[in-house]
């Protein structure tokens, strides 16, 4: 059997640490990318392969030219706010381009599957922390799409016997410990790099969005994931299908809830910098607290998280953001 997985979205900033993580547990990573948010510097451990996964056709020659035997299914829109303003977008890309990924796949023969998933799929949680049995009810369009496409990939399991394994991110972050990745959105809207470019004095302060929730310090509290935690957990489901006939999901943090504000303040010691703040309204759509248990993912593949302190994850976060320095 070929040791090669095709990485959509290897490109971006999850995949190309999963390319990565890949390279280094022996497989060969092909990256499929459309490279609208993709950056080519990031394509280090296999080759690139530019397509859109709306693209049957070209995706089938990939498939044909490879002969990859799993896929890595990263390639996704994934603004909650853009998602509630242009959900056609989201529908179109997450939803109708992730069907025709996994008919070429089927058509093509290959039956495995690992599924970038969210937190978003819970909505506003009715248990913390969350279980991995926890109802899913998403509040937004992206969140919508993370849903519905678990539901496909349940029914793809039973008719057609498709093995897949999503992965419910929390909030990813830091960046590659040999600074060989990182982060690299355009624009960036996530808390950390935000309020890395103030302590880099290319912004003048962060807004944090509302401290008025019930929440010890008033800020959102969410769980960081070290991305690098993230790449090693998809290399384990992975193996974990080429073990049996599976459709199955996993929480993926770390168990441990920061306030927004504590994450400024970890930036403030990790970076030296004084990184200003202003208070703003709330964002729509932010529920209260997000934090995993990912008892599931421990349990069944002996996943831990490595990188856990909050602190490494902002200084890995922090070299990537200097690396050009
Ligand atoms: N925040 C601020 N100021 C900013 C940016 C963010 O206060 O300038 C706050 C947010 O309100 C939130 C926290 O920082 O409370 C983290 O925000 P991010 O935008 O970094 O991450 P989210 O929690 O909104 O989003 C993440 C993933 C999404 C996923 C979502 C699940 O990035 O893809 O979790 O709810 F959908």
């Amino acid at each position: 059997m070929s040791t090669r997985v095709l990485v959509t979205g290897g490109a971006g900033y999850i995949g190309s640490h999963a390319c990565k993580a890949l390279a280094d547990a022996g497989y060969e990573p092909v990256t499929y990318d459309n490279m609208v948010n993709g950056h080519e510097e990031l394509v280090k451990w296999g080759p690139l392969e530019v397509g859109d996964i709306l693209d049957g056709e070209r995706l089938k020659e990939v498939i044909d030219k490879y002969d990859p035997y799993a896929c890595m299914h990263f390639a996704a829109f994934a603004l909650v706010g853009e998602s509630v303003e242009d959900p056609a977008k989201y529908y179109r890309n997450n939803v109708l381009g992730t069907i025709s990924l996994l008919e070429a796949l089927r058509e093509k023969g290959i039956n495995r599957l690992i599924f970038s998933s969210s937190a978003a799929v819970y909505g506003n949680p009715v248990k913390i922390p969350i279980p991995d049995d926890h109802p899913l009810s998403p509040v937004n369009p992206y969140g919508e799409t993370k849903r519905v496409m678990e539901s496909v990939l349940r029914d793809f399991g039973a008719a057609y016997g498709l093995k897949s394994a999503s992965l419910r991110y929390f909030n990813a972050a830091g960046a590659d410990p040999d600074g060989e990745s990182g982060e690299l959105h355009h624009p960036e809207t996530h808390l950390i790099p935000l309020v890395l470019e103030v302590a880099a004095g290319k912004r003048e302060y962060i807004t944090v969005f509302g401290d008025d929730y019930d929440t010890p310090d008033g800020t959102c509290v969410r769980d960081y994931i070290h991305v690098t935690d993230l790449a090693d957990a998809h290399v384990r489901a992975l193996e974990r299908l080429d073990e049996g006939n599976v459709t199955t999901a996993y929480n993926l943090g770390n168990g441990n809830g920061f306030s927004v504000l504590e994450v400024i303040e970890t930036a403030r010691k990790v970076t030296g910098h004084p990184i200003p703040t202003e208070i703003g309204p709330r964002r729509a759509g932010d529920p209260p607290v997000l934090v995993a248990d990912s008892g599931r993912i421990k349990e069944e593949l002996g996943w831990v998280s490595v990188y856990s302190e909050l602190e490494t994850i902002i200084e890995h976060a922090w070299n990537f953001f200097r690396r050009d320095w």
